[in-house]
């Protein structure tokens, strides 16, 4: 296999936009480029989405920056970005950050190009494993995970010590992907210290993003190496998991079953273990980290807006009334919770960029020729605040944005945290039911105290989250809100 080591991690099917975009000079780039490092001045290698942002709001909706003599071209407006959405003209293109990971997921579903085999082959046998039935299944398993949660606050509650937010929802989405998509527990609430395949994970993922930022990948050979040593564990991991399940510890009906023993409808192909190990990586890493994003900026609004909170929780009161454990369909009746998620994920995107490739020479938005193969990346963040779609307060938190009429009042196209077309999150359901469930249950058993001090900063490792996000918790004293969601035992 060509691409089992980090270091052969070339994007494939890269195309510098010189070559792509005839009409290039007419895009506009950051003043101050440099002779051959090209548009470095200034630039924020840590933190290269916020950097775009800004540059961004300076140089319109669409723009390009050069690094190391290579171009790429951003979209931002709504109406280029809906351009980009046309399945007719344009596909998912890998490529950046995302080609980066292939020495660990290979041709598993995210990273898949869209002509290898294994992506309809893995689409059809897995997109059952998130239909309705199929989340109904997982809901039970994803409350008890939720209880553990709640354990480990009422705990700080009680001591009076605040809790980690980011820290705590990853355990969170990581035990419930992993539990309800493979039947295993990495006991993350039991540990101080983060477990090792999310140590791993991180560290794959924030190489995946150094990658494009130096000149050469042997300027990182020392991390080249640690990354090698990451994937190992991760497919190790993997690899344990797997071969339990094949000795008959058997899930139930859940995606490592489905992946295993489904055969495709209509071809009878099966994937290949070499496979599954990818898809497993894929689905505990796409899995969780976004989520987990998702739940912590949603918390960090709700602790800023009290008003915003009390609404949401006395939704929560309402439909829930004195449930002990809220059932699969009492969860899309939150409507007002699901806003303030919807709200969220549109300031903050936690997968914040998706790139489009043409399919055929084609020119955008009537303005800009492509060629065949040229590219553009979705600035997800800035579409989400484009003030021709989203109007002048665009940067303003309001939940009541996503109020039905509101939302039918909007041009298509101008919402895109789960990316667009045929390769857009398979996973959606799932995070919304999983993450609009817990804000339901934390809403109902707790008061959210900010801290004060703190200023948001956003963390940047591929996926956006948080940094440092601390808050205190109050349980609420009376009622159903005070019920333990396992037990449903009033502490
Ligand atoms: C709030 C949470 C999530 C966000 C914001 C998110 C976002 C995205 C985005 C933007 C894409 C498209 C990427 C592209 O076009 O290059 C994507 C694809 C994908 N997501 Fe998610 N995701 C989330 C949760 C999940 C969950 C919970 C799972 C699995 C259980 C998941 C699994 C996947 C997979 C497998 C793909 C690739 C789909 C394909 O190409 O066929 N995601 N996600």
């Amino acid at each position: 296999m060509a691409e089992t080591t980090t270091r052969s991690a070339s994007p494939k099917g890269f195309r510098s936009a010189d070559q792509g975009w005839p009409a290039l000079h007419r895009i506009p780039h950051p003043p101050r480029r440099l002779p051959l490092l090209g548009d470095v001045l200034g630039a924020n290698r840590s933190r290269p989405l916020q950097d775009s942002m800004r540059l961004g709001r300076q140089l319109g909706p669409i723009f390009r920056r050069k690094a190391l003599g290579k171009e790429f071209v951003f979209v931002w407006g709504a109406a280029l970005a809906a351009d980009l959405a046309d399945e007719t003209r344009f596909a998912k293109h890998v490529g950046l950050g995302i080609a980066n990971l292939r020495p660990v997921a290979g041709d598993a579903l995210f990273t898949a190009y869209n002509h290898e085999p294994n992506w309809q082959l893995a689409h059809d046998v897995l997109a059952p494993g998130f239909s309705r039935e199929a989340m109904a299944g997982y809901h039970p398993m994803m409350l008890d995970v939720a209880g553990r949660l709640t354990d480990h606050w009422d705990r700080a509650a009680l001591a009076g010590q605040p809790v980690d937010v980011p820290g705590d929802m990853t355990k969170l989405t990581l035990e419930t992907i992993a539990r309800t998509g493979f039947g295993h527990d990495f006991g993350s609430f039991e540990r101080s210290r983060p477990h090792p395949f999310v140590t791993a994970m991180v560290g794959t993922l924030a190489y995946a993003q150094r990658l494009n930022t130096v000149p050469a990948p042997f300027l990182l050979s020392s991390a080249a190496r640690r990354n090698d040593a990451d994937i190992a564990y991760l497919n190790r991991t993997v690899d344990d998991l797997v071969r339990r399940r094949r000795g008959g510890s058997g899930g139930s009906g859940d995606l490592l079953d489905r992946m295993l023993e489904t055969a495709h409808p209509e071809t009878g192909e099966r994937l290949s273990l070499e496979n599954v190990r990818r898809q497993v990586i894929t689905f505990l890493v796409a899995g969780h980290e976004t989520t987990s994003g998702a739940l912590s900026f949603a918390l960090y609004y709700l602790a800023r807006h009290p008003e915003v909170a009390a609404r949401a929780r006395a939704e929560v009161d309402q439909v829930w009334g004195d449930t002990e454990r809220p059932g699969y369909d009492q969860v899309a009746k939150l409507r007002y919770v699901r806003r303030v998620l919807d709200e969220s994920l549109r300031l903050w995107p936690t997968a914040p960029a998706f790139a489009r490739e043409a399919l055929e020479d084609t020119v955008l938005a009537g303005e800009h020729p492509m060629r065949r193969g040229a590219w553009a990346l979705v600035l997800t963040p800035l579409l989400h605040r484009d003030p021709a779609a989203w109007g002048p307060d665009a940067e303003r938190f309001d939940p009541d944005r996503f109020d039905p009429k509101a939302v039918r009042s909007r041009p298509p196209h101008t919402f895109k945290p789960f990316g667009t077309g045929a390769r857009a999150c398979i996973g959606r359901q799932f995070a919304l039911h999983e993450a609009t469930l817990v804000l339901g249950l934390l809403l109902r058993r707790y008061t959210l105290r900010p801290d004060p001090e703190y200023r948001l900063r956003v963390t940047e490792r591929l996926t956006l989250m948080p940094d440092g996000l601390r808050m205190g918790v109050e349980r609420r004293a009376v009622g159903a809100e005070a019920r333990c969601p396992v037990s449903g035992v009033e502490g």
